[in-house]
């Protein structure tokens, strides 16, 4: 996104990624975008398959035991947000790339950024085992929580902050129709559980489940009785089940790395920041920080001006924080803590019950999830 934004201006740039072309395109990510998100790809006028196949939801749910509590995000807030999945998203900008001559390498391995606090960065890598350079003027660390950008700022400069969920989230997508018409996040005896889509087709489907529990432990129809136990009492048509397409468990973490810039390196998204997934804030995130860096690039390169570089980690970090606020808070409130005291559980009851009676209350949780303005 960062480099169609680029080029778009005339900047040069090239994308250097680790993974496969097929790997990037078929690995399940999170569903939901908000308007800031698509009013990217509108900008690059990489919105036709989106609008076509995107669903515009005007509302979702919190289940507190068997009682919905709908969200009505259109009323609180006059907007929407959009399921469409990530990994769409991300294949409509691979297919688009060609055609405005930006450059990615795919495979590209032992990834090591030089000299980003000099006036000449550049990262080397190797390609079908050939080692390469690439000088430039900078350098975007979008590689991910795993990536080496975020290793290359020194530690003694470094400001992080972590938290820990003492569970994780598996996941299940299938061609089967949703069991609701919009997003159901619930919360019950048994742990959190989601019920999202991608289309009138194909449903996604999430459960909480205990930190080392592992995918062998969950045969498919486990998954689909427990969803069915779930669901059934709270959704419109009912859970259906069908043949997993993909069905992965993810860890639970916040966690900031305030350090975004260094030199000539900037962090943007997940190499900076995670957010725990209730609420879909990641991919939203990331496309924030790049809304942010590529204004600062584009002013650089046009008028030769170095302030909205220099104030990309603050306004990056302001939105950042109160988007890990909201996913935090979104966390806490839907799932079982297995240290979790009889208090701290009436809390959650009374909470989502204050919810369920306050637009004040609803107001704040819709804003928050359409997404925060820039
Ligand atoms: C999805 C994932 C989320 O984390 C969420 O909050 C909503 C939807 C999804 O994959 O559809």
């Amino acid at each position: 996104m960062l480099g169609h934004l680029l080029r778009a201006e005339g900047i040069d740039c090239v994308i250097l990624e680790r993974q496969a072309r097929d790997y990037v395109e078929s690995r399940i990510r999170a569903g939901v975008l908000e308007t800031v998100t698509t009013d990217i790809m509108r900008r690059l006028g990489i919105d036709a398959r989106m609008d076509t196949e995107g669903l515009v939801e005007d509302g979702f749910n919190l289940a507190d035991g068997d009682r919905l509590v709908r969200i009505d995000i259109k009323a609180l807030t006059g907007r929407h947000v959009t399921v469409y999945g990530q990994t769409e998203l991300t294949r409509d900008l691979i297919a688009a790339a060609p055609a405005r001559d930006l450059e990615i390498i795919f495979e590209a391995g032992d990834l090591v950024p030089h000299e980003v606090d000099g006036s000449q960065p550049s990262v080397t890598f190797t390609k079908d085992g050939v080692a390469q350079t690439i000088r430039a003027d900078f350098i975007a660390g979008c590689d991910g929580f795993h990536g080496p950008s975020r290793r290359a700022i020194p530690a003694a400069l470094a400001r992080e902050y972590h938290h820990e969920y003492p569970f994780g989230w598996l996941g299940i997508l299938a061609d089967v129709p949703p069991c609701h018409d919009e997003l159901i996040y619930a919360n019950g005896p048994r742990g959190f559980a989601l019920a999202s889509m991608r289309s009138p087709t194909r449903s996604r489907y999430y459960i909480q489940v205990a930190q080392g529990e592992r995918l062998e432990d969950w045969p498919e129809s486990r998954l689909w009785d427990e969803l069915e136990a779930r669901f059934n009492p709270l959704s419109r048509h009912g859970v259906t089940r069908g043949p997993a397409l993909e069905m992965s468990i993810a860890p639970l973490r916040s966690y900031v790395f305030e350090t975004m810039r260094h030199g000539r390196l900037f962090l943007a998204g997940d190499a900076a920041h995670i957010v725990p997934p209730t609420g879909a804030k990641g991919l939203n995130l990331a496309a924030s920080d790049v809304a942010y860096l590529s204004d600062a690039l584009i002013d650089f390169y046009r008028q030769g001006k170095d302030d909205g570089l220099l104030a990309y980690q603050d306004r990056a970090l302001s939105r950042i924080w109160k988007a890990e606020r909201f996913s935090w808070t979104l966390t806490r409130l839907m799932h079982s803590f297995p240290d979790q005291n009889r208090f701290e559980r009436r809390m959650q009851i009374a909470d989502l019950d204050y919810i369920a009676s306050s637009e004040a209350a609803q107001t704040s949780i819709a804003e928050n999830y359409v997404g925060l303005p820039l």
